[in-house]
Order: C-alpha cells, then sequence, then structure tokens
C-alpha cells in the first residue's frame, strides 16, 4: 500500500484557492487538506465554512478538515454540510470527546481527532478503536513552513504500535514540515498520511514532489 497525500491549501495564495484545489485534484493527491483556524486555539485566522462550500466543486477528491479551534462542537455540523470528509479535531479542546466522534459518524462523516507536540499519546488511548484517524502534529499548530519536530517520531512509532497491538486500523496522519527528507522518517515509523503544505506549494513540479512521496513506500515499515 501507498501513503496518502493530502496537501494543505494553508500554503496557497488565499486570493486564488479554486486553483489551489484545482491543482490539488490534477496530481496524483489523494485528498485535500484544509486547516480551520479560529485565532484562540491556534495564534491564527483562516477559512470558515463558506470557503469550503465554494471550494467543493473544484474537486470530488476528500476534503480533510483540520479543526484547530476551540468548541470544534460548535462548527462541525456546519464543515459537514459544506462538504468535509473527514473531520479533524482537536484532543486539547474538546471534554467530550467521544460524544463528538459519535456525533461525526451520525452525520455520516469520518472522524479524526489530533494531538500538539506537547499532549502525549495517553490522552486519547481510549478513543482509538472509535475513531477513523489521528493527526499528530509535527510542530505547534498555527503556521505552515515551520520545522519538523523530529522528537515526535517516537509519538509515530507508539502509536504504531498501539495500533497493531489492538488490531485496529484507523490511519495515521502527520502535519507539519513534511517533505523529502522527513516524509522516510515518518513512514518508517508508521504514518500512512502526509500532509504537506509549503513543501507542495513550494515545488517545481507538484505532481512529481507528490509522485516521489508516493514512492517512499519501498521504506521498511513497521506496520
Ligand atoms: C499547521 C497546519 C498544517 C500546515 C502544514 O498548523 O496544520 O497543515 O499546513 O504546513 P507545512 O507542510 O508547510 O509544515
Ligand atoms: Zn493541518
Amino acid at each position: 500500500m501507498k501513503p496518502l497525500v493530502a496537501p494543505s491549501i494553508l500554503s496557497a495564495d488565499f486570493s486564488r484557492l479554486g486553483e489551489a484545489v484545482r491543482l490539488i485534484d490534477q496530481v496524483p493527491a489523494d485528498w485535500v487538506h484544509i486547516d480551520v483556524m479560529d485565532g484562540l486555539f491556534v495564534p491564527n485566522l483562516t477559512f470558515g465554512p463558506k470557503v469550503v462550500t465554494d471550494l467543493r466543486p473544484y474537486s470530488a477528491k476528500t476534503f480533510d478538515v483540520h479543526l484547530m479551534v476551540e468548541h470544534p462542537e460548535s462548527l462541525v455540523d456546519q464543515f459537514v454540510e459544506a462538504g468535509a470528509d473527514y473531520l479533524t479535531f482537536h484532543i486539547e479542546s474538546v471534554v467530550h470527546a467521544h460524544r463528538l466522534v459519535e456525533h461525526i459518524h451520525n452525520r455520516g462523516k469520518k472522524a479524526g481527532i489530533s494531538l500538539v507536540p506537547s499532549t502525549s499519546l495517553s490522552a486519547i488511548e481510549e478513543l482509538l478503536p472509535f475513531i477513523d484517524l489521528v493527526l499528530i502534529m509535527t510542530v505547534n499548530p498555527g503556521f505552515g513552513g515551520q520545522r519538523f519536530i523530529s522528537s515526535m517520531l517516537k509519538k509515530i512509532e507508539a502509536l504504531a504500535e498501539l495500533r497493531k497491538k489492538e488490531g485496529l486500523s484507523f490511519f495515521i496522519s502527520v502535519d507539519g514540515g513534511i517533505n523529502h527528507e522527513t516524509a522516510p522518517l515518518v513512514l518508517e515509523a508508521g504514518a500512512n498520511v502526509l500532509i504537506t503544505g509549503s513543501a507542495f506549494f513550494t515545488a517545481p513540479d507538484p505532481a512529481e514532489f507528490v509522485e516521489d512521496l508516493k514512492s517512499l513506500l519501498m521504506y521498511d515499515r513497521k506496520v
């Protein structure tokens, strides 16, 4: 199996978001990663549901919505209606995470949970049997173009081991500083979804960049 690649439109020119989604549609990428920031959970502001509604016609690929917001439970329905396929929220922003996962599933969508670098895996262990995806932040969320935090490799490995031990099949997605150098490391640790913002949008040939990432499966993976 090849890794999935999800370019993040956070690194696109915001005056031409439709073109950015069309570009992702035309290359061999799998998902469109959409970073929703509220200026509270993270010190930056990005897209509301209407942007997602307006972008939806530009690609039939999976819309992978990453909610970096406080009170994600108050926004989930609007993003479902806007056309999100995966809704990933942060464990740090929710008390009743299990309830929110159930709600997302009841709306017919996939549920993901994300952890910032300082949050331990133990915070989500009880939820693993219920979720479709774990998004491991490999930078502190808020901005594109930051440097990969290499100590997160141990977290990815530990999560991949847990997944194997429990016989589960959720995606392990990695977000932040993913490029030619770091992608082989995270894949070897057990990740299977590569989110890439600045490296994708600055690549001289974005299609070739995605193909290169997808060919990295040749690396020896633990799971
Ligand atoms: C960061 C976002 C990421 C971001 C990654 O808070 O969640 O999705 O777009 O950008 P790069 O790949 O440039 O680190
Ligand atoms: Zn993201």
